[in-house]
């Protein structure tokens, strides 16, 4: 095997990192750089074991700091950069939409640009199914498609959305090799406490209340995280899938009350516990993805069955106290307090 250098923004965050430990763990002759602005959602933590390998290396740095990331490819010459850096949670893009519009928009085309000057391979843009809006509950026929129209409900949606159009413009005006995954709901370690799964892990383990939204009846469409940076792995390593899109799922709708429900069970927590209140804006009703095209061109098939990837989850939360511990005693209560305290 070759080897290569690639840069990988946002490696500090939840599918990030997952990615990091993945690809120093499959290519030990790979050099993996990541770069990434340590926001709140970004912790030096969670890559202390990759910081033991001497092919990582990590850079504190914002995506959007043209000269930082001039010196950076200067200096590493990557092969292929891979960008999940982003503001990623829904609920604050409704709060400070404008800071989403500029790091999801303005970083991809910033990373695009010295792509394109120092004659980069790659540029993958990890993107979300969120960029088709939503389908409706009582057309289970209905499953999203690379070719189902752009439709995006939430400022963070309609960000990604974006810089999926500007990846594709830079692809045909300037013939950047590009390349786009739309994935969906990921779960897994390191998911930041402020997500639907972790969340009520950590609030059940705290006999604290589960904030459900509307009716609870929202599904998503889970995939384990793992199974993710497969579908990128494959991706970035196929030659034909320049100036592709991708969508990544694995069939595995889920009602949000039924992972409540769910959660609370394996942990042998009441049903008391959930509290039902006020919706979020603009709520996105049903995701679900229709995989066909990675699978029958790279192959990809989710590996991990949602039953038994949620029982791993929760296991992982209950023997990483350390991480999320430090995690929830920070910023993250005003937070907390800001969005629940008065629902
Ligand atoms: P995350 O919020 O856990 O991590 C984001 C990371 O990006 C953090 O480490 C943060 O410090 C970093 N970052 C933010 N702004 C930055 C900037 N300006 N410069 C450099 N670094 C910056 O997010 P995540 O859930 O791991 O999502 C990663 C990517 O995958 C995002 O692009 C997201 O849109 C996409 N995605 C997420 C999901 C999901 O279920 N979480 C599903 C599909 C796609
Ligand atoms: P989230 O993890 O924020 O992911 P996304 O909005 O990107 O799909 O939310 C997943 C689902 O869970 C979504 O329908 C909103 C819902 N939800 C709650 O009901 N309560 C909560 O406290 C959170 C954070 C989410």
């Amino acid at each position: 095997m070759d080897e290569k250098t690639i840069i990988v923004t946002g490696g500090a965050g939840f599918i990030g990192s997952n990615f990091v430990y993945y690809m120093l763990k499959k290519y030990p002759n790979y050099r993996i750089i990541c770069l990434d602005a340590l926001t709140y959602a970004g912790n030096l933590s969670t890559l202390k074991k990759a910081m033991e390998n001497e092919n990582f290396r990590f850079v504190k740095g914002d995506i959007r700091d043209r000269e930082l990331v001039e010196r950076l490819f200067e200096e590493e010459k990557p092969d292929i950069v891979v960008n999940f850096a982003a503001e990623s949670h829904v609920d604050r893009s409704i709060e400070n939409p404008q800071l989403f519009l500029e790091t999801n928009i303005m970083g991809p085309e910033v990373l695009m640009d010295a792509c394109k000057k120092y004659g980069i391979k790659r540029y993958h843009q990890v993107s979300t199914d969120e960029v088709y809006g939503d389908l409706p509950l009582d057309r289970p026929d209905l499953f999203f498609t690379e070719k189902t129209n752009l439709h995006a409900s939430s400022p963070y949606s309609a960000s990604k959305a974006s810089a999926d159009l500007v990846t594709l413009a830079y692809h045909r005006t300037y013939g950047l090799p590009v390349s786009i995954s739309r994935c969906s709901n990921n779960y897994g370690p390191y998911h930041f406490p402020e997500k639907l799964i972790p969340l009520m892990i950590i609030n059940a383990l705290h006999d604290k209340p589960l904030p459900v939204y509307g009716d609870g009846l929202n599904v998503r469409d889970w995939l384990y995280v793992e199974d993710h940076c497969k579908a990128i792995d494959l991706i970035i390593h196929d030659e034909n899938s320049v100036g592709e899109v991708y969508n990544v799922g694995g069939h595995n709708e889920m009602a949000n009350i039924d992972i409540v429900k769910l959660i609370l069970k394996e942990l042998g927590k009441p049903e008391t516990l959930i509290t039902y209140v006020k919706d979020r804006k603009g709520h996105d009703r049903r995701y679900a993805i229709d995989p066909t095209k990675i699978t029958t061109r790279l192959g990809w098939e989710p590996e991990t069955k949602f039953e038994n990837g949620i029982v791993k989850t929760i296991k992982w939360y209950l023997d990483h106290k350390d991480w999320w511990e430090e995690i929830i005693s920070g910023d993250y209560q005003n937070y907390y307090q800001k969005m629940y305290g008065d629902k």
